[in-house]
């Protein structure tokens, strides 16, 4: 396996026969996601989607990420949930932190902004003035092709290409990420002839990084999506197998299942590099969609280290004993640092020269493990050996494939997201969105409006 998944700091919390005594449920939920026999079978297409995609749509994105480079310094990526976070982790993972900030002769591709991911009017200004006369292109990304967020930042900013370049060049500048058939988008993209790019039927939203959903930010900021895809691909193969001992990510399933009954019901992903926070941004949508349905699921919350360990770090060692924690550890940063030499000792820090920077996160990390392990936290780890496009295509797969198992180990639909509608309902009724008027008049009663 390319990553490796660490169960050696639970011995304290789980015994070895308590994982043996998973695998017919496992095995169980394997057949339910592999023979599409599970609820929800018609959205598991993300689970061949490495080897089964389509070539020709995939060499399109590569073509419209070279146009973006060439005609654009910025591209403003329109979506919010699935349509959002995928491309959000990708384009930080695969480049440097501060990548929009860097000159043009050090970054590899455009400048990436993303919008549409909330209802701040502040925010959408604040990012016309970041763009001021800077050339730049829009991705609009939504399956239904209805979501109010981006629907409403998509008008601001095709105005806005509108205005600087005229309607004819603003639709050459303009990508629309889209089902195929259906929806507002889709219909808006046919009349004005936007360049369309598919999200599959089969593909739920929170599952749709690897199709153009992800790629086409992800290509357009530089990195290689067919290294992305590779990984992606050798991680379906590593994990085909429902036998819990040969594979990883079925073993990881097992593990928070075991735990959950146990009463760990918080996870809390981990990571050690900031180029990392929006990981769990992905990570917290995929585990908490998809299991977090008929009053079940563990609930997935995340913590940025060393950075939380001093603002969360008490109540991980000593607060309410409900939560595990899964670090995923990255063990070759793209870059290092030795720490300067100076004379004398006054900082104190004498003690760490000769030492780089990134020992001392390691360090940290283990530290920490064995801290919060001792204070009751039971501790997974996911090692990812590069920062790189191969390594992520493998982790994105990795917990792909987990909570499509564990799904069916709680017996729920992994791959719907009722829950969602709730709000969008209350919502729209205090829009005096048409076809909600019974709604609203109980919605605005209800705040005496
Ligand atoms: O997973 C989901 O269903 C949601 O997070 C959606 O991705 C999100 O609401 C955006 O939907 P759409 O792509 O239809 O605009």
């Amino acid at each position: 396996a390319h990553i490796t998944f660490n169960t050696k700091n639970i011995e304290n919390f789980v015994a070895e026969h308590e994982l043996d005594e998973m695998q017919p449920l496992i095995t169980m939920a394997d057949q339910q996601l592999r023979h599409r026999s599970g609820a929800g079978a018609e959205y598991s297409d993300w689970l061949t989607l490495p080897t089964d995609y389509d070539k020709e749509e995939f060499a399109r994105i590569q073509t419209a990420a070279q146009k973006i480079q060439s005609d654009s310094k910025v591209l403003v990526v329109i979506g919010i949930g699935g349509s959002y976070l995928g491309a959000k982790m990708a384009v930080d993972f695969l480049n440097p932190m501060f990548n929009n900030e860097l000159a043009d002769d050090q970054r590899k591709g455009v400048k990436i902004y993303f919008a549409g991911n909330s209802t701040s009017a502040s925010y959408i200004n604040d990012l016309v003035r970041v763009i001021g006369d800077q050339d730049f292109s829009v991705n609009v990304i939504s399956k239904s092709g209805t979501t109010t967020e981006p629907s409403i930042a998509f008008r601001v900013f095709k105005q806005l290409l509108e205005k600087k370049y005229g309607t004819d060049e603003a639709k050459q500048r303009i990508y629309a990420t889209t089902d195929a058939n259906r929806g507002a988008l889709h219909d808006e993209a046919k009349i004005s002839g936007y360049e369309t790019f598919t999200i599959p039927d089969g593909v739920g939203g929170r599952f749709s990084v690897l199709t153009a959903v992800g790629l086409l930010p992800i290509a357009a900021s530089g990195a290689d999506i067919e290294a992305l895809m590779t990984g992606a691909r050798d991680a379906q193969e590593e994990y085909s197998d429902a036998d819990l001992k040969k594979n990883e990510a079925y073993k990881y399933a097992a593990v928070r299942r075991i735990l959950y009954d146990k009463g760990y019901t918080t996870e809390l992903l981990i990571n050690w590099e900031p180029t990392m926070q929006y990981l769990s941004e992905w990570w917290k949508q995929l585990m908490g969609e998809s299991e977090g349905k008929n009053q079940k699921g563990i609930y997935p919350s995340s913590a940025n280290f060393s950075t939380d360990l001093h603002s969360l770090g008490q109540y991980i060692q000593e607060g309410r004993r409900d939560l595990f924690e899964t670090v995923v550890k990255l063990d070759n940063p793209v870059s290092n640092i030795d720490l300067p030499h100076e004379n004398g000792n006054n900082d104190g820090l004498q003690y760490l020269e000769g030492v780089t920077i990134d020992e001392v996160n390691t360090k940290a990390s283990q530290g920490v493990t064995l801290a919060h392990v001792d204070g009751g936290v039971p501790n997974l780890a996911v090692h990812l050996p590069a920062q790189d496009e191969y390594s992520l295509g493998y982790l994105i797969y990795f917990f792909e494939i987990a909570v499509g198992a564990s799904g069916y180990t709680f017996g729920i639909n992994p791959f719907n997201q009722p829950g969602v509608e709730a709000y969008k309902t209350a919502m729209f009724a205090l829009l005096g969105k048409p076809g909600y008027e019974d709604q609203t008049k109980v919605y605005r009663a209800r705040l005496n409006q």
